[in-house]
């Protein structure tokens, strides 16, 4: 069981961000990759279309043994965690929402919150639902910003035309007294020193991939699922390959990958 994977999902190549971090965290373990690129992107999607993408992901990913399932993805945490749970029954089903809820909690609770994300978070409104229920005095204040997952996937970083589009999304007044951000989407990681800098340290960016993959690691090491066997492997799978999208997966984690194509919907 230790030496199963652990299986990790996304509409796309979002959720790189998060298994390199936790690569990064805890590089014994195995993993297996589905990004669900057919679909893409999901925070445009339908919350039912959301569950059943993420619900056939995980049958496939519990067909390859995995010995838990991360839903490296916020629009299909905020509306699919409970069906993931369902189907995976006694496998261990994290979601990229509660570790960074619960840590915003302990530190900022009374400060004003901001949140961006795709509009399948946004709209689903599971950040401040999630943390007003711990802290009813916390402020929160979140806005969709949809074009920044394509832009990143595109690859416009640190450039002139994403400057823009950033500061554009963040001088919303929606967003003008707050005092952290949520970043919440598993792009956003990429484009992490450049919302920092646009604050100027006035706001606190908070890193939520380092955030969860500490609380997966804790999980995982109080289970007793830790793999003590440093003999690793990764599989990458897609629903839809396309050359760029390879180029673009090696980007989001950070080194050499071959995808899969595995057609699920067929
Ligand atoms: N990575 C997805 C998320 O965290 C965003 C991309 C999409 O819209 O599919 O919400």
């Amino acid at each position: 069981m230790k030496k199963s994977p652990i299986g990790i999902f996304d509409s796309g190549i979002g959720g790189l961000t998060i298994a390199h971090a936790l690569k990064r965290k805890l590089p014994n373990e195995n993993i297996i990759y589905f990004g669900d690129t057919e679909h893409l992107p999901y925070g445009e999607k339908s919350k039912t279309a959301i569950q059943n993408f993420s619900k056939k992901i995980t049958q496939f990913l519990l067909e390859k043994k995995c010995k838990a399932i991360i839903i490296a993805c916020n629009s299909a945490s905020s509306v699919a965690y409970e069906c993931v749970k369902e189907i995976a029954g006694n496998t261990p089903v994290f979601n990229v929402i509660h570790p960074v809820v619960d840590k915003v909690v302990k530190q900022c609770s009374e400060y004003n919150i901001g949140v961006i994300g795709t509009k399948a978070t946004i709209q689903s409104n599971i950040y401040e639902i999630k943390i007003k229920a711990l802290c009813s005095s916390a402020k929160v204040s979140s806005l969709a910003t949809p074009l920044l997952a394509p832009m990143i996937e595109e690859g416009f970083i640190n450039e002139d035309i994403s400057h823009t589009i950033i500061a554009n999304y963040l001088s919303n007044k929606q967003l003008a007294h707050i005092d952290h951000l949520i970043l919440a989407c598993t792009h956003y990681p990429l484009i992490h020193q450049e919302i920092k800098d646009y604050y100027k340290g006035t706001v606190n960016v908070i890193d939520s991939a380092k955030i969860v993959v500490e609380h997966i690691a804790k999980q995982l090491k109080k289970d007793n699922l830790l793999n003590d066997s440093n003999q690793t492997e990764y599989h990458f799978y897609v629903s839809n390959y396309t050359e760029s999208f390879e180029k673009s997966a090696q980007f989001f984690f950070q080194e050499d990958l071959k995808l899969k194509e595995v057609k699920l919907w067929d």
